[in-house]
Parts: C-alpha cells; structure tokens; sequence
C-alpha cells in the first residue's frame, strides 16, 4: 500500500485485523452507533451512498438492508478487510459494489454521490490526509449532497479526558479529541457543518457530523 503518509489498519496491525468485528461488536454497541448514523442520514430509494473505509461492510450491509432501492459503494484501502466484507455481502445476499482506494484520492467523478458516510475512519489519517479526504469527499458529493462522519469526538468529562490523554498517544487522533473536525469540514468546502448526536462508549465518546455540499 502507498500512501503520504503510514496506512493505520482497522485494528491499529494487520494482524488484528480478523479480529476486528467482535471486537467493535463488543466494545461500541456497534449495531446502535450504525443504525443511528443511517438515521441522522436519511438514506433514501434511488440515492447513491458511498461508505469512505468500508472496513468489513457493516455499516454497508445495513444501509443496503433498510433502503434496498439505494445504491451502495464501499471504499477502503486494505484488500484482507476488503475480502471480509465480500464474504459478509455474500453471506448476505445483497448488491454491493466494493471498490479499492484511498479516502484522500477518490475513484470516482466528481457530483456522483448523494451521501458520503464514514465511521471510524478518520482518525486513521493525518491532518494532511483528513483535508485531502474531506475535500475529495465534498468533490464527490452532488450539491444539496450531505457528508455523515462518526468518529471519536473531544471528551467532555475528567475520565474521558483520562482515557483521552492515553489514546493521544496513537495514531492521529489529537485532531479528533481536540474538537477540530467540523472546522477541517468547513475548509473543505462543507456548509451547514453541525453536531447532530453522541455516542458514550467505553473507549470515549463518538460524535456525529452532518456537513452539506453548497
Ligand atoms: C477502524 S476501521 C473502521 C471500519 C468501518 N468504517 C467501521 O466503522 O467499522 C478503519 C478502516 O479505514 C480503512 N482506512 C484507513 N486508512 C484509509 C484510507 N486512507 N483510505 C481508505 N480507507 C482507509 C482501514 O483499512 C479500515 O478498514
């Protein structure tokens, strides 16, 4: 894999990865955080949905299930989480295109998707490659087109921030904790950039982004 900068696998090492759906299935409420995310959403028949690190195409898998006449793209970067979430969608039964990529150079034309979403994602990337993605996000979305983050948001409580000061030691997660997301949002080009839920979960809380293509 060639990136700017170092490629963060779903579990921090390659290694892990297969071990990656129990353990988001256990330590977030997986199920709740994602149906909330299509919720806040409001995936609908006929629209065109990419999911920006598919991962093992959970969050895909669920779109798919609840807007059966949306088209439903994953994107992500790592071929072995990429061969999960073929076997998942298999298993499933449904029509799901999964494509290879990097968030910060997008395979697709520009004004071709009515959402983006992505969870968990962002955090893998430096501050570099969090504004090359968002501003390829906001490329491929059409106007009136709506961006969906969730991901790890800044702590509002003493433990949090305890539990913020040890994951600050991983991975690029500062921008995250420092609340600094919704303005790298609005850099890209996003209007209307707001908060929409929050998620408490034993590794801090995840929040949700809602930004529009102008
Ligand atoms: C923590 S996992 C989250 C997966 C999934 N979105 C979820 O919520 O379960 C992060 C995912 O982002 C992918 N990823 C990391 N950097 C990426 C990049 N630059 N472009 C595309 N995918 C990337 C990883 O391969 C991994 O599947």
């Amino acid at each position: 894999m060639h990136t700017e900068h170092p490629y963060i696998h779903a579990l921090g090492h390659a290694a892990f990865t297969r071990f990656y759906d129990p353990f988001i299935r256990t330590v977030i409420r997986e199920r709740a955080f994602k149906e909330r995310l299509i919720d806040l959403a409001d995936v609908r028949t006929g629209h065109r949905v990419l999911d920006v690190g598919a991962g093992t195409g959970t969050l895909a898998i669920l779109i798919k299930q609840r807007v059966p006449g949306a088209t439903v793209v994953g994107l992500d970067g790592d071929p072995e989480i990429r061969e999960m979430a073929r076997q998942k969608i298999a298993a499933a039964g449904l029509d799901i295109e999964l494509r290879d990529g990097f968030a910060q150079k997008l395979p697709f034309p520009d004004d071709s998707f009515d959402r983006v979403v992505t969870t968990l994602v962002l955090h893998h990337l430096s501050r570099a490659d969090k504004e090359a993605a968002f501003r390829e996000m906001a490329r491929v979305l059409r106007p009136d087109g709506e961006l969906h983050v969730a991901d790890v948001g800044p702590p509002r409580s003493a433990a949090g921030q305890i539990a913020a000061g040890v994951m600050r030691r991983f991975g690029y997660v500062g921008d995250n904790l420092d609340g600094r997301l919704p303005e790298l949002m609005r850099a890209a080009g996003f209007a209307n950039v707001e908060e929409t839920s929050r998620l408490t979960t034993v590794l801090g809380p995840l929040v949700y982004l809602r930004g529009k293509k102008p």
